[in-house]
């Protein structure tokens, strides 16, 4: 069986997948030649596939399930067990809906304004300080927005914590060890708070508008018309604000750039709304987040020649096909010009999955997580003044997620007057 499909011969690639970390797939892709490669992971076969044709297929939902594609290690640390991203078929699609019914243009555009609140607040406490670390100063005023949003109370005095608890699950979904279990206990803490709440919330003790992620998680009834048990709606109110939290990543990604390409300063301030695009969409292609996805085959299938057995694992190369050379040029080179004459495929810039957004799985977040690195680019751009000292800003692609090991620091902010 699948004679055509190039292999690795290898007892089991796990530690491989650790050492290689974001270039795992794609460094075997380049290697062998090949979209796609068959190898062992986690114990059992998997194929690997990248590009543009590959990512089609991945999405095509009478091909792939995401049940029991997830492992539970990721479940336990980012995701949460048994969340909107295992699901498949009508229970997918109407809990996806719930989640695209919270990112209407009006409740986007409110949260740009709450966001843009959080950055002024937010400069206000810098420019006290002689130093600070953006990587977690940024996640932290990205928890007030995403918090105040979401019709989640803030406390003055556990936001750190709670912003850094978010932060956490993040930082253990390619770690082993202390860095893991860290996330594990993060998410325990949050989904015990948030349960709490939930309750709380159905208890009337406290009243959140209707239009707010809090409200939609707790008053949400499933296909058999029941509310999600408890712990579940935490769950998903998790997917609500972790993942505006790790937009904090992003924000360090584009000062990374915009410290490192500075003649785009001139550019952002003087045309600003095109430039800005294009810069926000080239630091997600560029910079390496999601290095890859997970899925299941449900019934044997060919493809090119390959044949896919039911039950196989397939992993998808996010992060090789937003680098690959078939379909960006110079894609190392950081080139935001590129989207000018980009044809808007959903299947090439996918650092936030690809397809449809309510059909499957891509990213419910993707708009929201544009518009606010929009925003947070013209507060690091054209709004503030501030030093760069020397710092290891490099990025290594066998840390997954892939972070600065200084975490930005920025010296002497001044808002410009
Ligand atoms: C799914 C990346 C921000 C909510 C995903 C997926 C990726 C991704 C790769 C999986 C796509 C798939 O399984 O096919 C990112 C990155 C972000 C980000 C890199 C930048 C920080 C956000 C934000 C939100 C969000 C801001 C919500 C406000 C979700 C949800 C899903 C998802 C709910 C599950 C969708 C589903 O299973 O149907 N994201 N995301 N994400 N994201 Fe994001």
């Amino acid at each position: 069986q699948n004679e055509q499909t190039p292999q690795e011969h290898t007892l089991d690639n796990s530690l491989a997948l650790l050492k290689d970390g974001y270039d795992f797939i794609f460094k075997r892709r380049r290697e062998m030649d090949t979209d796609i490669f068959q190898t062992r992971l986690l114990g059992q076969k998997a194929i690997c596939i990248g590009g543009k044709e590959a990512a089609e297929l991945f999405y095509d939902t009478t091909k792939f399930k995401r049940s029991g594609a997830i492992p539970k290690r990721i479940q336990k640390s980012l995701f949460g067990v048994d969340a909107i991203q295992t699901l498949d078929g009508d229970a997918h699609r109407h809990r996806k809906m719930l989640f695209m019914s919270l990112m209407s243009r009006e409740r986007l555009d409110v949260f740009m304004q709450l966001l843009a609140e959080e950055w002024e607040a937010a400069a206000g406490r810098w420019e006290r300080l002689e130093e600070l670390e953006l990587f977690g100063e940024s996640q932290e005023l990205l928890y007030r927005a995403a918090c105040r949003w979401a019709g989640v109370p803030v406390e003055e005095e556990t936001a750190r914590q709670r912003a850094d608890d978010m932060g956490d699950m993040v930082e253990a979904f390619g770690a082993v060890g202390p860095r893991h279990a860290a996330g594990r206990r993060a998410r325990r803490r949050i989904e015990d708070w948030l349960e709490g709440y939930i309750l709380d919330l159905r208890a009337g003790e406290f009243k959140v508008p209707e239009d707010t992620a809090a409200y939609a998680m707790a008053f949400h009834r499933d296909l058999q018309d029941r509310e999600l048990d408890a712990r579940m709606a935490a769950i998903e109110l998790i997917n609500i604000v972790r993942p505006i939290v790790a937009i904090g990543r992003y924000v360090v990604f584009g000062a990374i750039a915009l410290h490192e390409h500075p003649a785009y300063r001139a550019k952002l301030a003087a045309d600003e709304s095109k430039y800005r695009q294009w810069f926000v969409q080239e630091t997600r292609r560029y910079y390496p987040f999601t290095p890859f996805l997970g899925a299941s085959v449900i019934h044997d299938f060919t493809w090119q020649g390959h044949e896919f057995e039911e039950g196989t694992m397939v992993l998808l190369d996010i992060y090789g096909t937003t680098h690959d050379p078939k379909l960006w040029d110079e894609p190392d080179a950081f080139k935001p010009e590129r989207f000018e004459h980009w044809g808007g495929s959903p299947f090439d810039l996918i650092p936030q999955g690809g397809g449809d957004h309510r059909g499957g799985h891509r990213c419910a977040g993707e708009w929201l997580t544009i518009d606010a690195m929009a925003v947070s680019l013209e507060y690091l751009a054209n709004r503030l003044e501030y030093e760069v000292p020397a710092q290891d800003l490099g990025l290594s692609l066998s840390r997954m997620p892939a972070l600065p090991e200084s975490r930005f620091v920025m010296r002497s902010v001044r808002r410009k007057q």
